[in-house]
Formats: C-alpha cells, structure tokens, sequence
C-alpha cells in the first residue's frame, strides 16, 4: 500500500543519513596503529629538539627550563606569583612554610580585555602591572618588596631561570612587539614605568613547569607536569647529557617540550580532517600549533562547531538551516563540551544547553550533536594519550629499566572538567606504554604554587651562591 510504501521510504532515508553521520564521525576514529604511530613520530621529534643539530628546526621545541631541582622543603617565605595564559589572568600571594610543606595562598582573578591581549605589548605589560598594584593594596602590602616568580605559558627560550624570550604567541595571545623579547625585562620596564614599587622578579616558569612543580612537592616520583586546558603542553625531567644545548652533562633539567607544535611539519596529516583545517585556517595562527589545535579545550568546540555546520549543509541536521550562532567563533566552550557529554545528562537537558547556545535543536540533533562532541574529545584524550606514552617509555628506555614507576602532574580545564577526557587518556598511555606504571595527580592550582615554590628554591640557590 502507498502508506507501507511511505514508512520504506522514510526509513530508508533516515538509513542513508545515518551513513552520513558515521562517515564523518569515523574520520575521528583512530586505530591502535595509528596511535602506536603517533607515539613513535612524537618520540622523533623529541629527539631532533633535543640534538643540536636538528634542534633549530625542530616543531616540538624542547626548550630548557634551567629548573633542575624539585624543592627540597626547607623553602620558606612569602611570594608574589603572576599566572599569565590560562584561562584567566591572576596574581597571587603565596605563603610557604618550612618542615611541614604547607602552602597559603591568597590570589585575585583579573580578566585581560581581548583588546588588549590583542593590543600592544606595552599595554598588556602596563595592565599586568596595574592589576598587580590593585593586588598588593587589596592585601595591604604596597612597598613590600616580595620576590616574584612570572608563569608565562608561552614558549620562551632561556637562558637562565630569570630570563626568557617569547618565540611567538599562542592561543588567543597576539600582542605586539613582544616576540622575541624577554618578557621579564617587558614586565620591569612596567613596573619602573609606574614608578609606584619595586619587585625582584627572580623566575619565569611555564605552567607545566610549576604544575610538575606543584606535585614533586608531595611526591618525589613527578617528573612530568601535564596541562590540558586552554592550550595542551608537557615537561619532564632529561638527563642533562641529552640536552645538547646547555653545557654540562651532570644531573637533570626540565624541559618544556611546547608539545602543541607537533605535526607543523606535515606530520599529522594523514589523520588531519578538513575539519581541523577549517579550524587552523581561521585560528591566530594558521599552520601552527596542530597538535594542540587537534587536542585543547580552545579548540575542541571549534572542531565541533565545524561539523555541526557541515552536517548541517548536507542536511543531517537542524533541518539544513544554518543560524547565525553557528557561524559563530568559540561558542562551543570547554563547559558545554563536558556539559553536553555527561552521562547524568538527559536529551532534554542537551536540546536546553544547545539552546542556551542559540541552537534550536531536535531531539534526533541533540543525539548527533553528542556523538559530535564525544567524538572529537575521544581523538583529543587519545593524541594526549600517545604523546604522554612517548614520554613515558623515553624516560624508561634513557634509564635502563624493565619498569618505570613514575607520576604525572596535570592541571587543566579539559582535564579537570570533562567527564570521559582523563579516562580515555589514562587507558590509552597504559595501551601504548606497558611497561610504565603512570600514576596521576591532580594539581591543585599548580602554575600558581610552583612558581612560588620555583621562585622560592631560585631564591635559596641565589642567597647561598652570595654566600
Ligand atoms: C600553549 C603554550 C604553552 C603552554 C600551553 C598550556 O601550548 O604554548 O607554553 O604550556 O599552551 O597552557
């Protein structure tokens, strides 16, 4: 009959848009071999960073930290910290106390305007200085004069823990005149610009530095510092003879690895999708940054939006109309990503969060769009997850040994707030590194206290140097 005839019809359709849906979704479905491959290329490409021969044009920077020693907990005293290039900006005081290794902390959230990230570098400068000067009145310590310690988590080249040049922004930064400069001489010509007080700028760290920092405090075995959250990077301690570019070859040094530029050489392309183009083409800074753009919480929901709109075209969903929301930049924030893939979460709730985002959804939508969602943070956990095995298996493999024990550090938005994101990570570095027992810690405001801490052990090494 025509009505039975109909019911085919419609389902053999709604069939056909299925394939379409799973055609595209496969494309972020990666296989264990392609994992294995991605850890043997990030195993590679540590090694030219560190050679320096290849070094000069290596896409995963390697670069030297001149951090060489975890506290020891004899540091004591109050410091001043800055946290620049997360999500928000902060300045912090930080109370240390010997013996027991505690930590206080006091700190006040700033926003940096989009203006002025995006503005000159004299102006960001200035306005980190005067969010420091409203800091210090707030806690009653105007004219104290507090060592401080500057995590800028931005690759920088140094040359000694107090010195860092900035090789070129990432993530939403694009100031001025900045690259290529040392960001701790920017931040004293502020502060003698003001004229208003003095600090003893003593260490500029990155946050995965202070985030290992923050957790070889309580835990000896951490000796890699891991961040997921806006942008995606990793240090680790090497052994200073594999570190071709400083001098010595006793002992260790942290190297912030600035992992996110992996796959700038072409690298990755066999697993990039149109998708992650779109979304490098219309970032700050095209072609640069792959990893991290197929991996951090900045990106993730632009991946996302990508496909929505693609689907959208191809008329699987929001009935073909594309709104102007989703045309959209950076609606898709790390929230709503972990929001919408919540088990506890009914349909219902989806179609309401994808409303609060402007989306007019179905209930067949709001299906797609979480398989979406849960899809590219799949991809996301799992790159993480065969970088982090390079490593691993690297220290393992440098130290001679059947089994490595050894902990990670982490802090991060995507990592702390997703609901599937730290778990599909931790199974995939078992998967690819077998041999290593990876233990994760959670740092508690890890760029914030480490650099505190860093600045703190700078300090004693300063003073008994004097002596
Ligand atoms: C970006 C920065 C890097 C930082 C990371 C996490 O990748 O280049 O320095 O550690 O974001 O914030």
């Amino acid at each position: 009959t025509k009505g039975a005839a109909m019911v085919t019809a419609v389902a053999s359709r709604v069939q056909a848009q299925r394939k379409q849906i799973d055609k595209v979704l496969a494309l972020f479905q990666l296989t264990r071999e392609q994992l294995v491959g991605i850890r043997d290329k990030m195993r590679v490409e540590f090694e030219y960073g560190l050679k320096r021969d290849t070094h000069p044009l290596a896409t995963v920077k390697m670069l030297p930290t001149y951090v060489c020693g975890m506290p020891d907990g004899t540091e004591k005293g109050k410091f001043l910290a800055l946290d620049l290039g997360g999500t928000n900006f902060r300045v912090l005081l930080v109370k240390i106390r010997s013996g027991r290794r505690s930590v206080r902390m006091y700190n006040k959230i700033f926003t940096i305007p989009l203006e002025i990230m995006q503005g000159t570098g004299e102006e960001l400068f200035d306005h980190i200085v005067q969010c420091i000067a409203d800091f210090l009145d707030y806690m009653g310590l105007k004219g104290a004069q507090l060592p401080l310690g500057f995590t800028f988590s931005f690759p920088c080249r140094q040359a000694s823990i107090d010195k860092g040049t900035l090789i070129e922004w990432t993530k939403g930064f694009k100031a001025t005149d900045c690259e290529g400069e040392d960001v701790v001489d920017m931040l004293r010509e502020a502060i003698k610009r003001r004229n208003e007080f003095d600090l003893d700028i003593v260490a500029v760290v990155n946050d995965t530095v202070g985030t290992m920092m923050t957790c070889g405090y309580e835990d000896r075995n951490c000796e890699v510092g891991l961040i997921a959250g806006t942008g995606s990077n990793m240090c680790y301690m090497e052994e200073m003879r594999n570190i071709e570019l400083v001098e010595g070859d006793e002992g260790k040094m942290c190297i912030n690895t600035e992992w996110g530029g992996f796959g700038d050489n072409g690298c990755l392309d066999d697993i990039r999708t149109q998708y992650d183009k779109e979304v490098d083409e219309g970032s700050l800074n095209p072609g640069k940054q792959r990893y991290e753009k197929m991996t951090s919480g900045m990106y993730l929901g632009e991946i996302v939006r990508q496909i929505l709109i693609d689907l959208t075209k191809q008329g699987l969903l929001f009935r073909g109309q594309i709104s102007e929301r989703l045309r959209t930049r950076g609606i898709f924030e790390t929230k709503f990503l972990s929001q919408i893939e919540s088990d506890r979460l009914a349909l219902l709730q989806v179609r309401k969060i994808l409303q609060q985002l402007g989306l007019d959804s179905t209930c067949e939508d709001s299906i797609v769009v979480k398989e979406v969602c849960g899809a590219v943070s799949r991809r996301a956990a799992e790159l993480y997850g065969a970088g982090l095995a390079a490593i691993v298996e690297k220290r393992r493999e440098d130290q001679g040994f059947e089994h490595l024990k050894i902990t990670v550090g982490v802090d991060g938005t995507l990592y702390k707030l997703h609901p599937h994101f730290s778990r599909i990570l931790q199974e995939t570095v078992k998967e690819l590194a077998p041999r290593c027992d990876v233990t994760f810690m959670l740092s508690e405001d890890g760029s914030g206290k480490g650099a505190a801490l860093i600045t703190a052990v700078a300090k004693r090494l300063q003073q008994a140097r004097r002596e």
